[in-house]
C-alpha cells in the first residue's frame, strides 16, 4: 500500500514532477523563443491583486469573478469597527470568540485603531480584499497604466507565464491551481494585421512544440453599441424569453444577466433550440462587419487555417471583435487549450487613456496533457556519467572530476559514501546512466582513468583530458 501521509496537495492542486518538468521548461523555453521574434517582452505581475480589479475587467456576473475567486486574507485586523449614526460597533471574527489571548492581542490593536481613526476616519475605512489572480490581463492592463506604458512606442507587447487561480470543479485538465502561457498587445491602432499576427505567433508557437490535431475557432462578437452587439443582445434575449421555458436553470439565469452566455452551453436538450437563435454576424455594425472581414483575409494571407464559429462568445465581459479558441486533441471535455480577444474598451474602464488591446492565454496543463497523448513526453533524465570511486585520495579526484565534467555540460552523478564497485556500478544503471568512471587507487596513482560504457560493459583506460575530449566528441 503506498504510504499517505497527513498532508497531501489541495483538491485542484498537484506537485509537477520530473521528468514531466522537462517538458514544462521545453514548452515554456519555446514561448520565450518564439513570442521574442514577435517583439514581445516577458511581465511578471503578482500573483495577488486587489480584487475590485478583477471585479471591474472581467465583470461581477461572470463565473470566474461570482464564483470562483480565491480570497486571500489580508493583514487587516479581523476586529471591524462599523459606524452608523456615530454608533461604534465592534465585529468580532467568529474564530477569535473562542481564543482569549489572541483577542487580547487585536483589542489592544483595535485601541489603536480607535485613537487613529478618532484622529482620521479615513485612515481605517477600507478594508481592503485581495484575490489570488484568476487570470492575467487585469493585471496586464493595470501595469500598462499603473507604469505609463502609453509613453513607450505603441503597441506595446507583453507576454506572461505562472499559476493562475479559479475554484473550479476539478477533473482532467480542469485544475484550482493552473497555469497560463499568455500574450497581450496594447495601444496603437486596431488594425486587423494586429489581430491576425498574433494568431498566426499562436499558431507557430503550437507547431513549434509539436501540438497535434489543432483546431482554431474564430468569431467577431461586435462592439457594445445599439447597432451593433446591444441591438442584437436585446433581439438574442427577446427569442430566448420565447423558448424560456425549455432551457435549463443556468440559461433561464442568464437570460436576464448574459443572454451570450446561453450560446456557450454545452446542454445537451438546448443545441438544437440554440441553433434557430438570430446570429451575431447578421447583425454587426459595418466597421465590426468590415473589420472581421479584414481579419479573416489577413488570416488567409499569413496561410492560418480557422473555422467560424458564431457561438464562440467567451467567458470573460471585457472582449469585443474579434473572439478565438484554439482546441486540440486528447483532452476530453476540456478541450480548449487557448482563448482569447480583443478588448479595446478594458484599460479605459480601469481608469487609463483609451487603448486598444488584444490578447490569448493558454492553458499550459492542458497543453501538456495534450503533447503527452501524443507521445511527446520526454523520457526521465538519467545520467552522463557516474562516478564510483573507492577510498580517500580516489574521493578527492572524484570531486575534481566532477566539477570539471559538469562545467562541461554534462549530467554528473558523484555518491556521497563510498561504495563497493559492484553495487556502484548497480546505482548507475539504475539511475539511468550512461558511463562509469571509475576511480581507485590504481587510477589515482596512474592519472589513467577507467571509463566503463554501460550498455556494452566495454572499458577504456583515459587521462582527465582524454577523458573530456572523448566525451564531448560523443
Ligand atoms: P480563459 O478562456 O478564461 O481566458 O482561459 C484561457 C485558457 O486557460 C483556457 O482556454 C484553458 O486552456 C485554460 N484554463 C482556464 N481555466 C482553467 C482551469 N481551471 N484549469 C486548467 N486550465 C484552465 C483568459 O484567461 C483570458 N485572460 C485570455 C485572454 C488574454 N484574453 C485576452 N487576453
Amino acid at each position: 500500500m503506498a504510504n499517505k501521509s497527513k498532508f497531501q496537495a489541495i483538491r485542484g492542486t498537484r506537485d509537477l514532477l520530473p521528468p514531466e518538468t522537462a517538458l514544462w521548461n521545453r514548452v515554456e523555453q519555446t514561448a520565450h523563443e518564439v513570442f521574442s521574434t514577435f517583439g514581445f517582452g516577458e511581465i511578471r505581475p503578482p500573483i495577488i491583486e486587489d480584487a475590485g480589479l478583477f471585479a471591474r475587467a472581467i465583470g461581477d456576473e461572470t463565473d470566474v469573478v461570482a464564483k470562483e475567486m480565491f480570497n486571500v486574507q489580508s493583514s487587516e485586523p479581523d476586529i471591524v469597527i462599523k459606524t452608523e449614526d456615530g454608533i461604534i460597533a465592534i465585529e468580532i471574527k467568529e474564530s477569535l470568540r473562542t481564543d482569549s489571548r489572541q483577542l487580547e492581542s487585536q483589542l489592544e490593536h483595535y485601541r489603536s485603531l480607535l485613537e487613529r481613526w478618532r484622529s482620521d476616519p479615513s485612515s481605517i475605512a477600507k478594508k481592503e480584499t485581495w484575490m489570488l489572480r484568476p487570470e492575467a490581463t487585469a493585471s496586464v492592463c493595470r501595469a500598462y497604466i499603473e507604469h505609463n506604458m502609453q509613453q513607450l512606442p505603441q503597441p506595446v507587447k507583453l507576454y506572461y507565464m505562472g499559476p493562475m487561480f479559479r475554484r473550479e470543479r476539478p477533473q482532467k485538465g480542469r485544475y484550482r491551481q493552473f497555469y497560463q502561457i499568455g500574450a497581450e498587445i496594447l495601444g496603437g491602432p486596431d488594425a486587423p494585421a494586429i489581430d491576425a499576427e498574433l494568431i498566426e505567433m499562436l499558431m507557430s508557437f503550437f507547431d513549434k512544440c509539436g501540438l497535434q490535431g489543432t483546431e482554431l475557432s474564430i468569431n467577431s462578437i461586435g462592439h457594445a453599441a445599439d447597432n451593433c452587439r446591444r441591438g442584437y443582445v436585446a433581439k438574442l434575449r427577446e427569442e430566448l424569453i420565447k423558448v424560456k421555458d425549455k432551457l435549463g436553470a443556468d440559461s433561464q439565469r442568464r437570460i436576464e444577466t448574459n443572454p451570450l452566455r446561453v450560446l456557450d452551453s454545452k446542454l445537451e436538450h438546448e443545441q438544437a433550440i440554440i441553433a434557430t437563435l438570430p446570429r451575431i454576424a447578421d447583425h454587426l455594425c459595418d466597421e465590426c462587419k468590415a473589420h472581421y472581414a479584414a481579419v479573416k483575409h489577413e488570416l488567409e494571407q499569413r496561410g492560418v487555417i480557422y473555422r467560424e464559429n458564431w457561438r464562440l462568445v467567451r467567458g470573460l465581459d471585457y472582449y469585443m471583435r474579434t473572439t478565438f479558441e484554439i482546441t486540440a486533441q486528447g483532452l476530453g471535455s476540456q478541450n480548449a487549450v487557448c482563448g482569447g480577444g480583443r478588448y479595446d474598451g478594458l484599460v479605459e474602464l480601469l481608469g487609463g487613456p483609451p487603448t486598444k488591446g488584444i490578447g490569448f492565454a493558454i492553458g499550459e496543463d492542458r497543453l501538456i496533457l495534450s503533447l503527452q497523448e501524443s507521445g511527446k513526453a520526454p523520457a526521465a533524465q538519467g545520467r552522463d556519467v557516474y562516478i564510483a570511486w573507492m577510498g580517500e585520495k580516489a574521493y578527492a579526484t572524484a570531486i575534481r572530476a566532477a566539477k570539471t565534467l559538469r562545467k562541461a555540460g554534462f549530467r554528473v552523478e558523484l555518491p556521497p559514501t563510498e561504495l563497493k564497485f559492484g553495487k556502484a556500478l548497480e546505482r548507475a544503471s539504475k539511475l539511468g546512466s550512461r558511463f562509469a568512471l571509475i576511480l581507485g587507487d590504481n587510477e589515482v596513482q596512474s592519472g589513467e582513468w577507467t571509463l566503463k560504457t554501460l550498455a556494452d560493459g566495454s572499458q577504456q583506460k583515459l587521462t582527465e583530458q582524454a577523458l573530456l575530449d572523448y566525451l564531448k566528441s560523443l
